[in-house]
């Protein structure tokens, strides 16, 4: 497993850009839970966000793709509204040790 954050360097209703090796990964928290996922619009399978660090639409209540605007569920990652509708964001699985952040690595993507 790899440590990827310690929890309290996201706030509360905020969320952050991580990197991860190779991968680019988001951090929303969202009434006291940590949600993590892979940093790729189903869309056109690019980053979501235009400025860093802000994945979260106006009322922070859904992870906005800046690009084109699609809207995914904090807490599941499925896109409701846009042009991936009906797809959803890959959630990353961790654990929590003492404050810290783990995940097993992602398998690579073949060529
Ligand atoms: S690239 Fe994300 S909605 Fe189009």
């Amino acid at each position: 497993m790899d440590q990827i954050c310690r929890i309290d360097e996201i706030e509360e209703g905020q969320s952050k850009g991580l990197d991860w090796g190779e991968h680019k990964l988001i951090a929303v928290k969202h009434q006291g839970q940590l949600y993590l996922y892979l940093n790729r619009c189903p869309h056109r399978g690019i980053p979501l966000e235009w400025q860093p660090d802000q994945f979260l639409d106006l009322e922070r209540q859904f992870i906005q793709c800046s690009t084109h605007g699609a809207l995914f569920r904090i807490e599941t990652g499925d896109c409701i509204q846009g042009p991936c509708q009906g797809q959803a964001l890959q959630p990353i699985e961790f654990s929590l040790r003492d404050g810290e952040v783990w995940a097993d690595p992602i398998p690579s993507e073949p060529n």
